[in-house]
């Protein structure tokens, strides 16, 4: 079977932008008396911002206490201190391996697809200039978010392909979650046991292992 395309996350798998979330959700959430830890934060990754600060609140027994436009007001302060970290981005700041595999794609004529739960992909990616070597940027409005599978759906879908023949590449359980639910190929960047635990395919602990001929034989495809 052939591949048709390979659908990235981009926090935590193009960039090291999973780190920057947890930084600016920590810092929120210790200024509202809440403490969270890295092991609490694997809950995180991948989940939406309004969903992400909704398991901040629940952990911290503070759920009732903020009406929603204070929850809007927390996430805004959290994201602008987020998008405050992002100004030093440049290219050098893609992960190893990253732009070699999207342009052993480019090569192959395989679509490559960002499907992030983030708003400020776009950015992101401006900033890594990669965003040229994209097919199709999924936009995460309006949509259901990870762990259900519509991100990636909506990726394959825009550019025809056919699920069973895409491979997801993800950091978070959530994300692994997303892509089985929608009948592709996962492979895990990370800490092999929770990802594998999330139905991961195969794991890898770091971007530099990927290639798309390993992914290929990997995956039974050609
Ligand atoms: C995901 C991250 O990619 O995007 C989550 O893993 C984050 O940590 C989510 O909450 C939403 O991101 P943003 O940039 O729209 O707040
Ligand atoms: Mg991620």
């Amino acid at each position: 079977m052939k591949l048709q395309t390979v659908l990235f996350d981009l926090d935590g798998v193009i960039t090291d932008t999973a780190e920057y979330h947890y930084l600016a959700w920590k810092r929120m959430a210790d200024q509202i008396g809440i403490e969270i830890d890295r092991d609490f934060n694997e809950r995180l990754k991948g989940i939406g911002r309004m969903e992400s600060l909704e398991r901040i609140l629940v952990h911290g027994k503070k759920a009732e206490e903020f009406t929603s436009e204070q929850r809007e007001q927390l996430a805004k302060s959290k994201n602008d201190h987020y998008v405050s970290l992002l100004i030093h981005l440049t290219p050098e700041h893609t992960y190893p391996g990253i732009k070699e595999l999207l342009d052993q794609l480019r090569e192959h004529e395989i679509p490559a697809v960002l499907a992030s739960a983030s708003k400020n992909a776009p950015q992101i990616l401006a900033s890594l200039q990669l965003a040229d070597k994209f097919q199709y940027i999924v936009s995460p409005d309006g949509i259901p978010g990870k762990p259900a599978p519509d991100i990636f759906l909506k990726g394959a879908e825009a550019v025809g392909a056919d699920p069973s023949y895409c491979i997801g590449i993800e950091d978070a359980q959530a994300g692994i979650e997303a892509i089985k639910a929608a009948g592709m190929y996962a492979v895990g960047i990370g800490e092999h046991d929770l990802l594998q635990s999330a139905g991961a395919n195969i794991v890898y602990n770091r971007t530099s292992q990927l290639n798309l001929s390993s992914l290929l034989e990997a995956a039974l495809m050609e």
